[in-house]
């Protein structure tokens, strides 16, 4: 039998017509006597009627299952009065059948396509074949597909060249441990997976190629979170003689132009903010502006306090306190902020202080709070004067070191605009600027808060001086308040970037060593050059409104970087490892 109609061509134009269709039994139902298939392609579903009249066709259709693959043919009638279905582009519809083909059979499936959520990820992923023949999951992977046509086309229209780089490569310092693959040729030698292409790309503009792209794959043994795969893909860009400005404008157009065409929204314009501000106003780097609360600086006002809890970190450097004011907080049980305690206490705050505002005329009077006993009156009045409170607010304090401060008034304020709904708008895209060059990590190290090839904006001897101070032009894009690309102008001049990695222990050998011929490539005229990566499985999360990264990766990997559909990793046989001259030691095999 040959297919003459795809599922969702089946409407009412062709009724009075014989045609035939094919694809899996989506669901089979017998009414006593009437068996009815819903039969489903790759692009819908279509009901298939059986009667006892055609008697062979309906004996082979009683011994089809769920998932069965078959053709079928037969005439198409409109449905009965009452069985329409306006959910279905089909659903006016069915076919009478008059024949019918098992192609192939199934065994009983472990769960119903239509009952995934019930049976857990685990099950899932190890029977990925079924999991993507939901709707869900082909959605996702076509608007996956759909996404990385428009960016290429969008490039392409720029003059960009697609380069591919090696995957059998060098360490790249991206922050992460590397997937290494030892060599058989070079015995006790290894290969790194790259964790991203910069490198290469970089040597591909002191190549002479002045806009480069690729869709990399990029590997990074580092701990999984629902937005982060062990192997996942960049959407890499660079681009020599430009600076951050000419970056930032394409990346923002280009960004623009996708969600216009594959999903028809107007993402509007991207704000700028500076790191120093966003950590100031949302605690992180990447700030969801959807949400309008605010973390404001009030450790000025408690530098007299009386109050031990606020007056330590107000006169400690490395400390601050932050007020976030809730308006209509007033809706907040005690339960619930109760709760909130617990959930900043999980990221190392003491506590969270807060005071609820009744009637803002009253001053202390007209507040309820467990703090405010222990603050002056003249202090109460200028806080609720700077945070201009209303009736019904609440005001969350955060007082402590300001890592802690951050890292647990950054989620609260998250969690508290899911509780309250408060996001004002679907989407909130901007870009952070002005990153720091270095952070201290918690040995006390200088660590590249970017990676070690970002260009500081500062003279070598000013940044040997004081490299905390070193600011650059690096740039990430943010969605939603999740990080979807980052990048940087590049260093090009070879003295500088010897600097950077001698402030991060890296000597002249060990750098020779490692990156030897990237600076080789900036010692032969190399052009200035700046570029970003996008996170192309983040984008496609975010577009898709998935919660998991994994839903949007074919064979993803679990949160312990495995794969249960095909059980990688696996053991090596005994004589590959001889092969490549590895013998494990204090661990049994077998193990
Ligand atoms: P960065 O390390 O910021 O920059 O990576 C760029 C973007 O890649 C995405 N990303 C990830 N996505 C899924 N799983 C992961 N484990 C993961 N890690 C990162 C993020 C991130 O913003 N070479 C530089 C870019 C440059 O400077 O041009 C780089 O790799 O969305
Ligand atoms: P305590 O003195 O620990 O009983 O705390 C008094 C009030 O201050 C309580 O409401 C605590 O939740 C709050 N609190 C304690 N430590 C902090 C902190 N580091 N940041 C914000 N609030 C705190």
């Amino acid at each position: 039998m040959k297919r003459t109609h795809k599922c969702n061509q089946v409407t009412s134009d062709l009724i009075g017509q014989e045609i035939s269709v094919s694809g899996w039994i989506h669901r089979r139902r017998d009414h006593g006597g009437v068996i009815f298939f819903d039969l489903r392609d790759d692009n819908g579903l279509v009901q298939v009627v059986y009667n006892p009249d055609s008697k062979d066709t309906f004996a082979l259709a009683e011994t089809c299952r769920n998932e069965y693959v078959i053709f079928s043919k037969g005439i198409v009638q409109a449905r009965p009065e009452g069985t329409v279905n306006d959910n279905l582009v089909t659903g006016k519809v069915e076919i009478v059948a008059s024949g019918l083909e098992i192609v192939n059979s199934s065994q009983p499936i472990p769960f119903q396509l239509d009952e995934y959520s019930s049976v857990g990820e685990e099950t899932r992923l190890k029977y990925r074949f079924l999991d993507l023949r939901r709707a869900e999951m082909q959605d996702n992977l076509r608007l996956r597909s759909k996404v990385s046509t428009s960016l290429r086309n969008y490039l392409n229209t720029q003059d960009f060249v697609e380069i591919e780089t090696p995957l059998l490569t060098k360490a790249t310092p991206e922050g992460a441990r590397d997937y290494l693959v030892p060599s058989r040729t070079f015995p006790g030698s290894f290969f790194a997976l790259p964790q991203s292409p910069q490198l290469f790309k970089q040597t591909l503009m002191a190549s002479g190629f002045e806009k480069y792209y690729q869709f990399a794959k990029c590997f990074r043994d580092e701990d999984l979170r629902a937005d982060r795969q062990p192997e996942f893909t960049q959407l890499d860009i660079e681009l020599s003689f430009v600076e951050s400005e000419d970056v930032i404008s394409l990346i923002t157009e280009m960004i623009q132009k996708v969600f216009k065409e594959t999903l028809s929204v107007d993402l509007g314009e991207f704000p700028r903010i500076t790191y120093k501000e966003s950590i100031e106003k949302y605690g992180v780097d990447k700030p969801d502006l959807r949400n309008p609360l605010k973390l404001l600086e009030v450790k000025n006002l408690f530098k007299e306090c009386d109050f031990k809890v606020f007056s330590e970190p107000a006169n400690d450097e490395d400390s601050r306190i932050a007020a976030m004011r809730v308006p209509n907080g007033k809706m907040l049980t005690r339960k619930q902020i109760d709760d909130y305690t617990d959930f900043v206490g999980n990221y190392g705050a003491k506590g969270l202080a807060y005071i609820r505002v009744e009637d803002p005329s009253k001053g202390k009077e007209g507040l309820q709070s467990p703090i405010i006993k222990f603050i002056e009156d003249s202090i109460i009045d200028s806080l609720l004067a700077v945070l201009e409170v209303q009736e019904g607010d609440i005001i969350f304090f955060g007082a402590g070191k300001r890592n802690i401060v951050n890292d647990s008034l950054a989620p609260l304020r998250d969690l508290i605009a899911h509780d309250l709904d408060l996001l004002t708008c679907e989407w909130a895209p901007c870009w952070v600027i002005d990153f720091p060059m270095f952070e201290k990590n918690k040995s006390g190290e200088l660590t590249p808060l970017h990676h070690p090839f970002t260009s500081p904006n500062c003279s070598i001897d000013e940044l040997k001086e004081s490299p905390l101070d070193a600011v650059t032009d690096a740039y990430d894009v943010v969605l939603n308040g999740t990080e979807l690309g980052g990048g940087s102008v590049r260093i090009h001049d070879t003295k500088m970037q010897n600097t950077v990695l001698n402030l991060l222990n890296i000597d002249d050998k060990e750098a020779d060593e490692k990156f030897g011929f990237l600076i080789s490539a900036l010692q032969h005229g190399c052009p200035p050059h700046a570029g970003l990566a996008i996170g192309f499985d983040r984008l496609i999360m975010l577009m898709t409104g998935s919660d998991s990264i994994r839903d949007v990766i074919a064979f993803p990997k679990t949160q312990t970087a495995s794969c249960l559909l095909t059980d990688a990793p696996g053991q090596a046989a005994q004589d590959q490892l001889e092969e490549l001259h590895i013998r494990f030691q204090g661990l049994d095999k077998e193990e």
